[in-house]
């Protein structure tokens, strides 16, 4: 295939995944905001249950005892006895524990599902046009939350934040779509490792500031990426996974936001057999701002391994 084939091809493959991503963004904060109602009146009724639950212990209580004092009296009437039974055997002492826990395990449910719904919402955001101040610890938060169902079987995510490090313009949907696909990446490598063990891997994503840049890295203890294939990983439809479970674009796509849309630069580091780092670095508004009004492009990327 000729060059500008296959960059025709290219383009076009990232402008269905694109035009994809944008209408499953559009459904899911859609979606998002339908949840969102019914959560707000389950949970409402819920705290309703929790109270109303306290008070009528109070007078069950007051009537259990009332009750049996007076069944305790000579010829005290049938009916009472029966509700003493009725009192017995309905295990109030069991109901009393466990109603309150029910009800703590559905708030506790409820609010899970507010996180993801809000995560939803967040990631789904229309996309602006131009760059924002990005806060990257919440963008990493938020994709870490939405993907959960990729990662959670076969790992567990631990984050390293540096404080320091500061909002960056950024076109924010692009650049969820970067993490979410350095994390299900690492998701796969891992799973790679484990085969048919049960135990899980460790994805360990953290961030730095340097002068100018903030760095965003996630680390998997994954399969690794041999070095036959290392030089390759960035091109488009590559993959090493089978039919269904890879497309060979995310790492292609990355590279494109990362490099392209926002002056960064991408690497990785690996080790086969024990796992994997991504480096993300993207310039702060600062030195994106002096490359504006010096009238000159992005700084230009380091060479390092694996760099495009
Ligand atoms: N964290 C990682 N660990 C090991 N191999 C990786 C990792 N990330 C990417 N790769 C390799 O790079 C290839 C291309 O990745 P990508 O562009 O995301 O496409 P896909 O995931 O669909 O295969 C993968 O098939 C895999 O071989
Ligand atoms: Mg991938």
């Amino acid at each position: 295939m000729s060059r500008t084939l296959s960059e025709l091809r290219h383009a076009q493959a990232q402008l269905l995944e694109s035009n994809k991503l944008e209408a499953i963004g559009q459904l899911a904060a859609g979606v998002a905001h339908e949840i969102n109602t019914p959560i707000q009146y389950v949970s409402d009724n819920t705290g309703f249950l929790e109270t109303a639950f306290q008070q009528l212990v109070q007078v069950l209580d007051e009537t259990s005892r009332v009750v049996a004092s007076l069944t305790a009296e000579e010829h005290a009437p049938p009916p009472l006895r029966d509700l003493t039974e009725k009192f017995r055997t309905m295990r109030l002492d069991w109901l009393r524990e466990e109603i309150p826990r029910a009800i703590a395990e559905s708030m506790d449910g409820l609010e899970r599902v507010s996180t993801i719904v809000s995560a939803m919402k967040d990631f789904s955001h229309p996309s602006a046009a131009e760059k924002e101040m990005t806060d990257l610890h919440d963008a990493i938060m938020t994709t870490v939350t939405v993907a959960r169902h990729e990662w959670k079987y076969v790992a567990e995510i631990e984050t390293q934040f540096d404080a320091a490090v500061p909002s960056v313009p950024c076109l924010r949907n692009e650049l969820n779509q970067v993490i979410l696909n350095l994390i299900v990446n690492a998701a796969h490598a891992i799973a790679e490792r484990l085969g048919d063990s049960s135990s899980k891997g460790r994805i360990t994503i953290s961030t730095a500031l340097f002068s100018g840049e903030v760095e965003l890295r996630v680390q998997d203890d994954g399969a690794g990426i041999p070095a036959a294939v290392a030089s390759r990983i960035y091109d488009p439809f590559f993959t090493t996974k089978p039919v269904g479970k890879g497309t060979g674009q995310g790492l292609s796509i990355a590279r494109s936001v990362v490099v392209e849309r926002h002056g960064g630069s991408i690497r990785f580091e690996s080790t086969p057999g024990a796992g994997t780092c991504f480096f993300v670095r993207l310039p702060t508004a600062a030195a994106s701002g002096e490359a504006v009004e010096r009238g000159v492009s992005m700084p230009p990327l380091a060479l390092t391994v694996g760099a495009r």
